[in-house]
């Protein structure tokens, strides 16, 4: 395992949100069933140490376009050096747009996004999602995981009917229990 994320957790916990990277399988299922193969332009946000960019790359075709927003520096160099190809803004994900704009990419198919949502606070979490609604186009696809307990607790509620206001589909994967802590996605279409 990687001590990678635990490090930075400690340093910040509140722009981290996870003790431990997740697991292939929470990658497999973030990326299965939103149209990642037949994408042209795919973003990913907060990809740490790139758990799901791996499983971006072995999924999209080749010359579809891939840019990934990383807040944390150390994550973010460390991403470079691991995916020297990819175009990487070390930045907040809040810019998308901005971001993306300066990238010549055009209108997102898909956004596979490893925020820490259960640690951010509501107005942040607003503007993230204002944001990603901007850059995507209709019908483009969300994904996006939480914890378990999220489920139990007001917080994750909030943010699921959250979700429900904004996307025209939220549908839930099965629960990955092979991930610390188990976990879900949310796979969510833009109407
Ligand atoms: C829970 S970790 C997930 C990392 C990786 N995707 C995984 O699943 O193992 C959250 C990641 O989001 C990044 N992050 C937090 N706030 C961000 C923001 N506003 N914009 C972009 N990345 C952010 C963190 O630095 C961290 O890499």
């Amino acid at each position: 395992m990687s001590w990678t994320v635990f490090r930075e957790f400690l340093k910040d916990p509140t722009k981290i949100g996870a003790i431990a990277a997740s697991s292939a399988g929470l990658a497999r299922t973030i990326c299965s069933d939103i149209g990642l193969v037949g994408a042209g332009c795919i973003v990913e946000y907060g990809p740490g140490t790139g758990v799901f960019t791996r499983e971006i790359l072995h999924r999209k075709r080749p010359g579809a376009r891939f840019c990934a927003i990383e807040h944390n520096p150390h994550l973010a160099g460390q991403f470079r050096e691991s995916f020297p190809d990819i175009t990487l803004f070390e930045d907040s994900a809040e810019r998308a747009p901005a971001l993306l704009a300066s990238a010549g990419m055009g209108k997102a198919d898909c956004v596979v996004c490893g925020l820490p949502w259960a640690a951010f606070d509501e107005d942040l979490q607003d503007r993230l999602l204002d944001a990603t609604l901007s850059i995507m186009r209709r019908g483009a696809q969300f994904a996006t995981f939480a914890y378990l307990q999220g489920l139990f607790l007001p917080a994750g509620q909030r943010f699921g009917a959250k979700l429900k206001r904004r996307f025209r589909k939220v549908a839930k994967s099965p629960v990955v229990w092979r991930n610390l802590p188990p976990a879900f996605v949310y796979r969510c279409e833009k109407g």
